[in-house]
């Protein structure tokens, strides 16, 4: 038998689905809330598709919880819509809904040991003993818990527990699930090993995920895309990539990494005055000792180690300048001439353009 040419697969092969008849693992449409008289959520729309990772990102009180809340089913929105794989779950509560919760604190129960805790929501669906024993020991086994199944949760670590209460989300086999601030009870070297645990798993088993986080650095590093939230909306709904390099508002510009902010507009080589803002990141600007073309004098005021980078603070005048510089830095007091290498353009608040050195 011969293996089909190219041509022959395809044609063969039954018709792809049209894209837009496969739902959305996920979709938020219009979702609002009034909390204490103020409107905490403003009419946000997201759709995260099926297999997706998405983090809502956002500083302190901006409504991820709230939003989480309402996904999940524990808190129900004054307007709007909620649809999990294509069916609308709006009113149904958190336990008729195909999606599972990692509460922040874990809120695991310690008289209970780790077997008992992951089995405890297939108890409440009325599972044979036989088939809970069965799947609460592959879940325990899935994330490296087999060997803690009869302890406690006080008797063992944080990250451990953090896991126990994964598999006890991951064992009810949602279709969505959901995770608020998962990572901030670790400490900083454990946070970063749990959150490629968190990612590889999620890749395993092509579960459509949505992660609550102020972490900028969290959410970058393990989403397929970020939601950046502000005040009760999405400001921007990105790739982590297009988000850093593109950041679609002056405010995601600034919660994400670190900007110079100049009020003005950019000639191609330095800010002039105009009636915008440009922002420029310290690693597009260049340092150097020697005179360069379009370069700006500059003065050596400050000079912070951050292991593979050093970070410089310049002055020209009243201006300063933050630039990052990887190899030895320059000295302290030292004059030399920065160089800007690309620029962010805002007009009332929104970007026009991201300019590269003498192209603008
Ligand atoms: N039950 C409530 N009553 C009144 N205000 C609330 C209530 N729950 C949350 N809020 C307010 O809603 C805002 C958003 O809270 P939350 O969603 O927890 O923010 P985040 O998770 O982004 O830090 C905060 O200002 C908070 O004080
Ligand atoms: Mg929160």
């Amino acid at each position: 038998m011969t293996s089909p040419s190219p041509a022959t697969a395809v044609a063969d092969a039954p018709a792809p689905a049209d894209a837009a008849d496969v739902p959305d693992g996920l979709r938020l449409s219009g979702l609002s809330k009034v909390l204490g008289g103020r409107t905490i959520i403003d009419s946000l729309d997201l759709a995260v598709q099926r297999g997706e990772l998405v983090s809502l990102l956002g500083p302190s009180g901006c409504g991820k919880t709230t939003t989480l809340r309402m996904i999940a089913g524990f808190l129900s929105p004054d307007a709007g819509s909620i649809a999990m794989a294509g069916r609308d779950v709006t009113r149904l509560g958190p336990d008729k809904r195909p999606s599972a919760m990692v509460f922040q604190n874990y809120a695991l129960w310690p008289h209970l040991t780790v077997a008992k805790n992951v089995a405890y929501p297939l108890r409440l669906r009325r599972l044979s003993r036989a088939e809970v024993a069965d799947r609460v020991d592959a879940m325990l086994a899935l994330v490296n818990l087999l060997h803690h199944r009869d302890s406690r949760p006080p008797r063992i670590s944080g990250g451990e527990q953090q896991r126990v209460a994964l598999a006890r989300a991951l064992v009810q086999e949602p279709d969505v699930l959901l995770l608020d601030e998962p990572l901030s009870n670790l400490d900083a070297k454990l946070r970063v090993k749990v959150r490629e645990d968190i990612r590889d798993l999620q890749q395993r088993l092509g579960i459509t995920t949505v992660i609550v986080t102020h972490d900028q650095e969290e959410a970058l590093s393990i989403s397929d895309r970020v939601a950046v939230m502000n005040a009760g909306r999405i400001e921007q709904f990105s790739t982590p990539t297009e988000l850093y390099a593109r950041p679609a508002t002056e405010f995601v510009a600034t919660f994400i990494g670190a900007l110079n902010r100049f009020d003005g507009s950019f000639d191609g080589t330095r800010v002039v005055d105009g009636t915008g803002v440009v922002g420029i990141r310290p690693e597009d600007v260049a340092f150097s000792q020697a005179p360069r073309p379009g370069g700006m004098r500059a003065v050596v005021e400050r000079v912070v180690p951050h292991g593979h980078f050093h970070e410089l603070r310049l002055r020209r005048e009243d201006v300063t300048l933050n630039a990052y510089v990887s190899g030895p830095p320059p000295r302290l007091g030292s004059v030399g001439f920065a160089t800007v290498e690309a620029a962010l353009l805002y007009r009332d608040g929104r970007l026009v353009e991201r300019a590269e050195a003498g192209v603008a």
